[in-house]
């Protein structure tokens, strides 16, 4: 059977190897036109005549300061997880009520520095986080928004991974859980944090839009308990086309739907909420992102003809982790009959170390460049040292023109943390 080829849905047309040339390899190339169109069609579709939206860019699919500055030139809502992601924002001067902290086990100086900051919302995932939120925010005088996240225990049909509300999953409170009664109560009687709403996100990469609709009914459910209206997030977890067998909901239709879901589910159940939210990551930055490898040695084996690639799981995690699958071509021989079937593999001392099995593409050899596609979310943000390998450089292109906005790694940036001690001390 001949396997259709996703070749990319780059906005504008990016010459690889010359970006390659000039930056080196591997190499993380965003496409910023075709992340602005996809923000803007979040933003010109998500919308109700019935209640305020709100989008949030959920940051752990792709960070840096370059990033982070183009979701605030587009005025979304940023999602940040760590001290780390609000860190890049308060870099780049984010609006901080528009920023919104998630996480199930945040530190309480994470917690003191979202407080320092002015951080609008918390997304409260247990008591014990609520309660300690409390007392910082007591002591601190300050005043914070918190929304509760629910496991609604909606099954979004995706890897385990990448499965949030299962009822055994690790984040947020079952609605009918004495955990959560006690966040309201204490809420209630709070004078610096205030309940604003619930959050729930039932998955990633989630292609089947009915886990979506079940979720809003769920939730829906659970605001009845509530007379004033609240904030309702539906979480994030917005598949993409990482090959051609995937299939996505184009944004607009994808928008129309939840709000649609949302608003069905309020009717039917009877309750009013005051805004929408939800926290789109992947679908910003995955198809906008490629990332460009040089092609060392070429190996065949009785089985396989491996191509080998300048890097690998450290700086693409996913196929080893979730056994996700991509395309690439070899540029500049996009065109070219496919006649080879080849295993791209990385050079980590690693056997799980591969890109993609099994792909047919055309004769390549050492020196040629390989461009893999839909690499933009959780491929640089997952990426790690892993056999001390450096982690790339990250270019973005906008109307044709190129600009590095990480610099890759040094070996001298490998060690910066290692520190020469004098020797052993009693503790
Ligand atoms: N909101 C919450 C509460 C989340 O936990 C996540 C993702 C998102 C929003 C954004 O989901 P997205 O739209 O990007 O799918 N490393 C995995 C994905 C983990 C997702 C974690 N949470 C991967 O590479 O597939």
């Amino acid at each position: 059977m001949v396997r259709a080829f996703f070749s990319g849905n780059m906005k504008q047309k990016i010459d690889f190897g010359k970006l390659a040339d000039k930056f080196g390899t591997p190499l993380y190339v965003y496409d910023v036109n075709g992340m602005t169109d996809k923000i803007r069609a979040y933003k010109d579709n998500f919308k109700s005549d019935r209640f305020a939206t709100k989008v949030l860019y959920a940051s752990k699919a792709f960070s840096c300061d370059a990033m982070i500055r183009l979701v605030k030139e587009e005025g979304l809502c940023l999602d940040v997880v760590s001290g780390g992601e609000l860190h890049v924002a308060e870099r780049v001067g984010f609006d901080m009520s528009k920023v919104y902290f998630h996480g199930n086990n945040k530190s309480r100086a994470e917690l003191e520095y979202a407080l320092r900051l002015g951080v609008g919302t918390v997304i409260v995932d247990n008591f014990g986080e609520l309660t300690l939120l409390e007392k910082l925010a007591k002591e601190s005088g300050k005043k914070v928004k918190a929304l509760f996240r629910l496991n609604i225990g909606v099954d979004a049909h995706t890897h385990k991974y990448i499965s949030t509300t299962l009822f055994e999953s690790k984040f947020g409170m079952m609605p009918a859980s004495e955990e959560f009664r006690n966040c309201v109560a204490l809420a209630r009687q709070s004078g610096n944090v205030e309940f604003d709403g619930l959050h729930c996100h039932i998955g990633s990469q989630v292609f089947d839009t009915a886990a979506y609709k079940l979720a809003a009914e769920k939730m829906a459910a659970v605001l009845k308990q509530f007379t004033r209206p609240l904030t309702l997030n539906m979480g994030g977890g917005f598949g993409v086309r990482y090959t051609a067998d995937d299939t996505p909901a184009a944004t607009p239709a994808l928008c129309r739907d939840m709000v649609s879901y949302v608003e069905n589910a309020l009717d039917n159940a009877g309750v009013k909420i005051k805004e929408l939210l939800i926290e789109p990551g992947r679908s910003i930055a995955g198809e906008a992102g490629s990332t460009v490898y040089t092609v060392g040695f070429v190996k065949h084996i009785p089985t396989k003809t491996f191509y080998f690639v300048d890097g690998g799981m450290t700086d693409n995690i996913r196929p080893a982790l979730y056994q996700a699958k991509y395309d690439c071509d070899v540029v500049g021989k996009e065109s070219a009959e496919k006649t080879v079937k080849v295993t791209v593999a990385g050079k980590c001392c690693e056997s799980g170390d591969l890109l993609i099995e099994d792909i047919m593409l055309p004769e390549a050899e050492s020196g040629d460049r390989l461009v893999v596609y839909t690499t933009g979310a959780y491929g640089y943000s997952m990426s790690s040292n892993y056999n001390k390998a450096c982690v790339p450089a990250v270019v973005f292109v906008k109307d044709g023109m190129a600009r590095q906005v990480v610099r890759r790694q040094t070996y001298a940036d490998l060690a910066a943390c290692d520190t020469e001690d004098s020797g052993y001390e009693v503790l």
